[in-house]
């Protein structure tokens, strides 16, 4: 069974939509680790009460971003991960520890890339005024959200929509959209060609 490390520093409700897949059954995989910038993160408690490993390793320990990202590596070898799943980290990641984990690496980012990128997309997009906005699941590279696309689905802005009625939609189709873009890559099923992603038997 292949072993994915969780990177979360906030709310965590990803986080919890992947661990109920993966004790639901309906995700295969081990969720081995969860990696945590902060201390304040109430994905934290989240993860204890699930029992599952837990690691906090705070970027202003570290004399450098290079070094902090050593001693996460540290931990991603010493669980033997497979597959690192970004939901709502918030940093950036070097080349370096993009280029060790090059293609087992995945994000979630809460619009239809490559539109409204950065922290603030499902605001910009809202304030935009676009009809259709959405989630994205896609490989990392070293640019920001910008890696080779896997999965995207559409959540329409209604009229009477409000920001945080947008904000409840789009998490709603996260948490479908993640569980299933990992079951796709940890079932070998993600077969990637440029920027192009193809599926095998889907
Ligand atoms: C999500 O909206 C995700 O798309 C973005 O960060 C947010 C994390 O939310 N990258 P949560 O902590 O999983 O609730």
């Amino acid at each position: 069974m292949k072993k994915i490390a969780i990177f979360a520093s906030g709310r965590g409700s990803n986080f919890s939509a992947i661990a109920q897949a993966v004790k639901k059954g309906s995700l295969k995989v081990k969720l081995a680790l969860l990696v945590c910038d902060n201390p304040q993160a109430p994905v934290l408690s989240k993860a204890r009460k699930l029992k599952i490993k837990t690691v906090l390793v705070k970027r202003g320990d570290f004399d450098s971003k290079k070094d902090f990202e050593k001693e996460i590596t540290r931990y991603l070898k010493e669980e033997k991960i497979d597959l690192v799943i970004m939901a709502g980290f918030m940093r950036m990641l070097t080349p370096y520890f993009v280029r060790a984990y090059k293609n087992r690496i995945i994000n979630i980012h809460p619009a239809l890339l490559p539109a409204f990128k950065g922290a603030h997309a499902i605001k910009d997009a809202f304030d935009y005024g676009v009809k259709v906005t959405g989630v994205t699941v896609h490989f990392v590279d070293e640019e920001m959200d910008h890696g080779a696309i896997i999965l995207q689905k559409e959540a329409e802005i209604k009229e009477n929509d409000t920001l945080v009625s947008l904000e409840a939609k789009i998490h709603k189709v996260e948490h479908l959209l993640y569980p299933e873009a990992i079951k796709l890559l940890t079932l070998g099923k993600v077969k990637l060609q440029g920027r192009r992603v193809s599926f095998r038997g889907r």
